[in-house]
């Protein structure tokens, strides 16, 4: 029996490979260059299967192409760029890859806070273009974060694991979210469940682990900056369209905020240019999950949630379980 075929945009680290390969007749795409959308719709067109990127966006129009398709794995927790309900209409099961790069991503909101709070990329600049004049004073003098308050939006896993690094920081910690949760959960992290005003307005650190949904889209914008503190940052590593950026670089140029650190962004890869050059802003390229061994566990899981529906069992990740009888029938 010939083997199904699948498309990987982007080639996946060698275990991952090895497993697919056995498994199916494989394309991936190689080239350096991001794949096209023209590319995409072209390959995918005669596949089984597809393994993407979140970058790369699951909707009617490529699902009308791939006839035969039965399967979109995007290798990412979140997946605002697959439609959902497209999928299910269609019979196509939907997999992400949840869990694997809660800490990871933790690691790097906090990467993230004290780059922010404590002006490292002025320091490395400072020593790099060799204009360091020697110790001083009050050179450079950032802000505490140990003692502070930690605000967390959106207490799901990745939040959580940011809150429970915050107790080793000594840190008074709440947490807003559309659901308050589980005590135990709180008790873990000592964190109090507030209304999100009252998180903006005490504040010291405003850390955004939500969702995109259309309930998120501009979370923060002007009247969440006008309740935060003006020696208060923030910091976001879930979706750029989370936070309004035109309405963050309103906020830090009327200094409503101290300062903002971003992994994530509106219209990746482009950025607000309001943003750029400013010394209390810290950019990053959407790279808080991007460990090796986390980027190599995400790709594994969407390789497995293709072995599972082809081998006709559940994928461990199907986003659309209802979507499965009509794939494996
Ligand atoms: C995700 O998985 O959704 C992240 O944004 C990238 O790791």
């Amino acid at each position: 029996m010939s083997k199904p075929k699948l498309l990987s945009t982007h080639p996946l680290f060698e275990p991952v490979c090895k497993l697919l390969n056995d498994h199916f007749s494989m394309e991936y795409w190689t080239n350096p260059e991001r794949i096209s959308r023209e590319e995409l719709l072209a390959r995918v067109a005669d596949k089984d299967g597809l393994i993407c990127l979140l970058t790369e966006k699951v909707n009617d129009e490529l699902l009308v192409k791939a006839p035969n398709l039965k399967l979109a794995a995007t290798v990412s927790v979140g997946f605002d760029n697959i439609d959902v309900a497209a999928c299910t209409r269609r019979g196509v099961v939907a997999t992400n890859t949840p869990g694997v790069l809660d800490e990871t991503t933790a690691d790097f909101a906090w990467v993230l806070i004290f780059a922010v709070a404590r002006r490292l990329l002025e320091g490395v600049e400072m020593i790099q273009s060799q204009t360091w004049k020697g110790w001083g004073l009050d050179q450079l003098c950032g802000s505490d974060v140990w003692g502070k308050t930690l605000g967390v939006v959106g207490f799901g896993r990745i939040g959580r694991a940011v809150a429970r690094r915050a107790k080793g920081f000594g840190m008074n910690i709440l947490y807003a979210d559309a659901m308050r949760a589980a005590p135990e959960l709180e008790r873990e992290v000592g964190a109090e469940y507030v209304e999100l005003d009252r998180l903006l307005a005490q504040s010291d650190y405003v850390t955004v682990h939500v969702p995109l949904l259309p309930s998120t889209r501009h979370l923060i914008s002007t009247p969440q900056f006008a309740r935060m503190k003006n020696t208060a940052f923030l910091i976001n590593t879930s979706r750029g369209p989370v936070v309004d950026e035109a309405a963050l670089v309103e906020a830090l140029d009327a200094k409503q905020i101290a300062g903002a650190a971003l992994d994530v962004f509106e219209n990746e890869p482009k950025v607000h240019p309001g943003l750029l050059g400013r010394k209390n802003a810290v950019l990053t390229p959407h790279i808080a999950s991007a460990s090796l061994e986390t980027r190599t566990k995400m790709a594994m899981i969407a390789a497995e949630n293709a072995v599972a529906l082809f081998d006709g069992r559940r994928p461990p990740n199907a986003l659309n379980p209802e979507a499965l009888e009509k794939s494996l029938g």
